[in-house]
Order: structure tokens, then C-alpha cells, then sequence
């Protein structure tokens, strides 16, 4: 995890790496810092804890310079204090490294440079790097990186300097992210775009095993063997709004608000005259269309991601006729799991980061099969790993928890499983068009669902002092009562569990008293019925029940007070409002008890670590 930054220009670059290091906070939050070039040499500055706390302890007079290096992290080697932050420097202080993903060697090479003299002041795996480089310098920073990544096992993006070089600063890349920005006389290296917003929105993304060199005057991107490499910029169409909080107290809740646009961009190109098309698809259509080529599909992802395909797999059984299956990744690689070149491996992340994802997506093509990817973060490792990518186009998500992205994620896999339904000449056409009519209308179904806040934040506030949640559902909306509970668990720290409700009687319902209020997703659909007595079971036993219905459902206006009621929409599009439902509900219960929802404790947005 973590998020490094550089910076190299005309203007002083504290406050640039600062502002930057703002946006990547969402990759680990452990600790932070900064080193930058000037006239006395290296000025490196760290502390334990948030950015803000590196800021508030900052000596804006002594971190003059015009190049520096940024780091946030996310603790793996080491414990997260000030010693074990980043920037790491060698023992002359004549080399600068901030560095995201994991030296896997590093124990052999740092014995090595220890037995010729080199003291190492931190734990970290990082800390081989600037003093291995160092052991290779001999006047030429590029050569003595070039030299250390031959060297070094496991994954990485660095970002190097030197006072010895003061207008050169040394990039590389294999298997953590890493995107070069192209300024006018400035240019950025970070782990995302976003840390870059608002200076450029022409970017160069980095490859694996390749090294950028970066110096005013411009940028060469080269192999590790030196070998020179044309790359053109993209330019990226997220803009600076998109992430700053605008107002809003957390990013989460405006993420929240945001998802009838994000919802539209993810749905609206992908619906034609009644007809869903995916034109990065149609590579794969013949075979998609053909069940003798296509004849099974697995969805992949972890997390919220997990949750979006679990939804996927019961609309693309229902409406293509595919046997469909769903693992976590990091479940799915270990479990000998039966791939074979019929197979089609759909894997979804939103950062596209995420390795467990990456490494189940490399065994699955390893076996011979189709694979996809559905995320939200263009030029992300996941969309060099697969036959072809689905953009979610949900825009940037700042908050750690999912929100805006999941559900973009369902409308995605909606429309995916419909777009495969129609090459497979369904027989229930009209079932077909009833759901893609009730996706179109999702935008404007989320808009009503938003103007309850007032009403969920009502109930969340009274069920904020509660220690154990139960999240009940049935069927399609089974893996929304798991969302929901993660929701809860992950922002609040709350002890939440989803459950199918049909299972409480095995185990669960042992649980039930007053003191665990048990959420139930009682909105319109084939299990309606089902789910009411599941709800008088809860009840004969003092359960306390916030219900999820539809509106005019007379029946749980009768039986429960606290509901929130849902706009009438197709059932296997009703998780998408319901899980806006469930976000509303774990922000306020989590903004009541005064917690961080942005920045939860020990979690980060992007998982690069197995
Ligand atoms: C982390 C995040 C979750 C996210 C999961 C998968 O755990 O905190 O919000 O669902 O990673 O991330 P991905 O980027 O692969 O969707």
C-alpha cells in the first residue's frame, strides 16, 4: 500500500508533495514524509501518525527547494513510527528513496551491506534501497538505480534524489502503481493521478521494469537495461473537484451524494435503443455469445468488490443461463479452483490495485481463461493483466470505504449480464428489457433515495450506542445485507454480520435479544413473503428490527417503526438502493460516534499487499 509522490520544478515543492500527499492518504495513514533538495544538502522531515500531523509539526523555512519526495504509508515491515517512515536515506545522506510495495530479499542484501559497514536505523524492507544505491553510485543516480532493481526481489514504486543531482529525480516501477505528470517546466511522479490534479492532466503511465528519468528539461522512460522507450501522454478527464471535499465534512458522504452522476456515467453510454453495447467487448462477443466457448463464469474481487460479484453471479445465471460462481480472490487462488479455457474470470476492483485480485487473475489466465476486468482507475496493473477492461467511470473516491464505486460496480455487472443475455438469444426477452428499463432509471431512483438522509440519519442516530449489528437478506440482496454489514464494521467499528436469512435459524438466531438490532432487507421480490417471517421470528424473540422496504408496503408499516422505505424498482436492481440506504445508515451511525469515516483505522483503499 502506500503512496509516494515527487516533484520537480520551479516552484517550491513542499507544498506541492503536502497537497499531494493529502490525495494519496487514502493508500495508508501510518505515517509520513518528506525529503527535499536544497543548498545545505537534504532536508528530510517525518512523523508518526496522519499528514496532518507531519504539517503541523513543519519547518516551512528550512524545506525550501524546488525537487523532493513524498511518502504515506501503510505499515507492513516495521512498526509505524517516525524511524520507519519514508523518505529513507543512506548513511552519507547522499541518496533520498520513498518506495511503495515490498523488497522481498531485502533480509540477505541488507546482512550483505551491513558486513561492509552500512548502518541501517529503521526495520523496514525500504531502507536496502537508498543504501544499496548508494553502494552502486558512481556519479550517475539513473546507473545506480538501474544497477539496485537488478539486484532487489518483489514489488515496488520509487521515487529517488540526490543532492549530488539536484535537478534529476529517478522513478521506477514493477508491480505497484506509478503515473508521471507532465507540467509546464514542472513534472510529478505519484502513485495516482489524483496527487496530481490541478497542476497537469497529461500523464505517462509507467510500466512494469521500467525506469523514468526525470530532470527540468524533461522525461526518458527506459528498461532496466537502459533501452529507450516512446510512450504519449494520456490525458485524464478527472478534474480537482472531484477531490476536494466541496463542503461536505467527508469525502464519504459526499462520495455518497455524488452516485446519481456516477451512476449516469456508468450507465448511460452503455444503453442504446434498448440495447445494452459494450464496444470494448466485442473482441470477445463471438465467444461470449457461444456457450461451447464460454461455458462458465467466475467472479472475482475481495471486499465491497466481492459483494458487486456476488450480486453478479445471480443476474448472469437469471438472465444468461451461465453456471456462474463468486471467490474472494485471495480464497479463490489457493483453493485448486477448476478453470479451464471455458471459462471466463471476471475480475472486479475498483483501484485495480489489489493483489490478491491481480495474482487470481494471473493464475486463471494461467489456466487458459477469458479474463475481465472491471474497474475504476484507467492505466491501473489490473487492465494490463486481462483480455480486455470495463471502465466504471464512477470518477475518483477519495474515502477508504466504497461507496459511489460499488455501486457503479453493480450497474457494470447489471448491464454485463444483460449484454450476454442478448448474444445468447434469450427466450424471456421482455424480462430482459424490464430490468434494462429499471437501470436506466436508477439515477433518478438514487436521487430519492438521497433526500431520506434526514429520515436514516434519524435512525441511525438512536441505534448509533449499539455494540452488534445483524444484516438479514435473501437471495440477490444476501450479498447486500454483507455490504451493508461490512459498511458498518469497517467506518464505525461496530461488530455487524450479513447473514442469509434463511440460515438465521441454524445459528443466528441464538444471537437475538435486545441488545442486537437485526437489519432487514424486506423490499419487493420473489422472497418477500419469506423475509416477513423471517421478521416475526426476529420479533418473538425482542429483536430490535430496522426494516428496508418498499414504499406502500403496508404490511411493515403495520409491524415495524423503524423503515426505510425504497422507491419500487426491479428487484435485481434493488441492491444498488439499498446499498445507498446502507451507506447512509454507517456514515451517520459513524459521524455520531465521532469517528474518522474517511480514514478508518488500520484499513486503506488499495490492499497491495496479500
Ligand atoms: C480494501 C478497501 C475496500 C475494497 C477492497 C478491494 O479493503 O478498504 O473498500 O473493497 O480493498 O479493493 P479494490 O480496489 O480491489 O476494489
Amino acid at each position: 500500500m502506500c503512496g509516494i509522490i515527487g516533484y520537480i520544478g520551479k516552484r517550491q515543492a513542499a507544498k506541492i508533495l503536502v497537497e499531494g500527499l493529502r490525495r494519496l492518504e487514502y493508500r495508508g495513514y501510518d505515517s509520513a514524509g518528506l525529503a527535499v533538495l536544497n543548498n545545505a544538502g537534504l532536508f528530510v522531515h517525518k512523523s508518526q501518525g496522519k499528514l496532518e500531523r507531519l504539517v503541523n509539526r513543519f519547518q516551512s523555512n528550512r524545506c525550501l527547494g524546488n525537487v523532493g519526495i513524498g511518502h504515506t504509508r501503510w505499515a507492513t515491515h516495521g512498526i509505524p513510527n517516525e524511524v520507519n517512515a519514508h523518505p529513507h536515506y543512506d548513511s552519507k545522506r547522499k541518496i533520498a528513496v520513498v518506495h511503495n510495495g515490498i523488497i522481498e530479499n531485502f533480509r540477505g542484501i541488507r546482512t550483505h551491506l551491513e558486513s561492509t559497514g552500512c548502518r541501517f536505523r529503521s526495520e523496514t524492507d525500504s531502507e536496502v534501497l537508498p543504501h544499496l544505491i548508494d553502494s552502486y553510485y558512481k556519479g550517475n543516480l539513473l546507473q545506480a538505480v538501474q544497477s539496485t532493481l537488478r539486484q532487489v526481489e518483489g514489488n515496488y514504486a520509487i521515487a529517488v534524489i540526490s543532492p549530488n543531482e539536484p535537478t534529476r529525480m529517478v522513478a521506477a516501477r514493477k508491480g505497484s502503481p506509478l503515473v508521471i505528470g507532465l507540467g509546464a517546466d514542472e513534472f510529478f511522479a505519484a502513485s495516482d493521478v489524483t496527487a496530481m490534479l490541478g497542476h497537469t492532466d497529461e500523464v505517462v503511465y509507467v510500466e512494469d521494469d521500467e525506469i523514468v528519468d526525470v530532470a527540468m528539461d524533461g522525461v526518458r522512460i527506459s528498461t532496466l537495461s537502459g533501452e529507450p522507450i516512446q510512450r504519449a501522454a494520456t490525458t485524464v478527464s478527472w478534474d480537482i473537484s472531484q477531490v476536494q471535499k466541496e463542503g461536505y465534512p467527508h469525502f464519504m458522504i459526499k462520495e455518497i451524494m455524488e452516485q446519481p452522476i456516477s451512476l449516469r456515467q456508468s450507465i448511460n453510454e452503455r444503453i442504446q435503443a434498448g440495447r445494452v453495447v459494450f464496444p470494448e467487448l466485442e473482441p470477445l462477443s463471438e465467444n461470449l455469445g457461444n456457450s461451447d466457448k464460454i461455458n462458465q463464469v467466475v467472479f472475482l474481487g475481495c471486499g465491497t468488490a466481492y459483494h458487486a460479484g456476488f450480486v453478479g453471479k445471480y443476474t448472469i445465471e437469471k438472465f444468461a443461463r451461465i453456471p456462474a460462481a463468486v471467490d474472494m480472490s485471495s480464497e479463490f487462488r489457493y483453493s485448486s479452483p477448476v478453470v479451464t479455457p471455458g471459462t471466463l474470470v471476471v475480475a472486479i476492483s475498483q483501484s485495480g490495485e489489489t493483489t490478491d485480485t491481480l495474482a487470481a487473475v494471473r493464475y486463471a489466465k494461467e489456466q487458459g481463461a477469458t479474463t475481465i476486468a472491471i474497474t475504476n482507475v484507467v492505466g491501473s496493473s489490473i487492465t494490463r493483466e486481462v483480455d480486455v477492461t470495463i471502465n466504471m467511470y464512477a470518477g475518483p473516491e477519495i474515502a477508504v470505504a466504497a461507496s459511489k464505486t460499488y455501486t457503479s460496480q453493480l450497474a457494470v455487472l447489471s448491464l454485463f449480464a444483460l449484454y450476454v443475455a442478448q448474444l445468447r438469444q434469450p427466450r424471456d426477452v421482455d424480462a430482459i428489457e424490464a430490468l434494462l428499463h429499471d437501470i436506466e432509471d436508477l439515477p433518478a431512483q438514487v436521487e430519492k433515495v438521497l433526500t431520506q438522509a434526514a429520515t436514516i440519519e434519524h435512525i441511525a442516530k438512536r441505534y448509533s450506542t449499539y455494540n452488534h449489528f445483524l444484516y438479514l437478506g435473501r437471495h440477490i440482496n444476501y450479498p447486500s445485507a454483507l455490504e451493508g454489514a461490512l459498511k458498518l464494521k469497517e467506518i464505525s467499528y461496530i461488530h455487524a454480520e450479513g447473514y442469509p436469512a434463511g440460515e438465521m435459524k441454524h445459528g443466528a438466531i441464538a444471537l437475538i435479544d435486545e441488545e442486537m438490532p437485526v437489519v432487514c432487507i424486506v423490499s419487493e421480490s420473489e422472497v418477500h413473503e419469506k423475509m416477513l417471517s423471517n421478521i416475526q421470528e426476529v420479533h418473538a424473540r425482542k429483536g430490535r428490527i430496522i426494516a428496508i422496504a418498499t414504499k406502500g408496503d403496508l404490511e411493515i408499516e403495520t409491524l415495524i417503526q423503524d423503515t426505510i422505505y425504497l422507491p419500487q424498482i426491479h428487484e435485481f436492481a434493488s441492491p444498488i438502493l439499498i446499498a445507498v440506504a446502507f451507506q447512509l445508515f454507517a456514515y451517520y451511525v459513524a459521524a455520531h460516534r465521532g469517528l474518522d469515516v474517511d480514514q478508518p483505522r488500520n484499513l486503506a483503499k488499495s490492499v497491495t499487499v496479500e
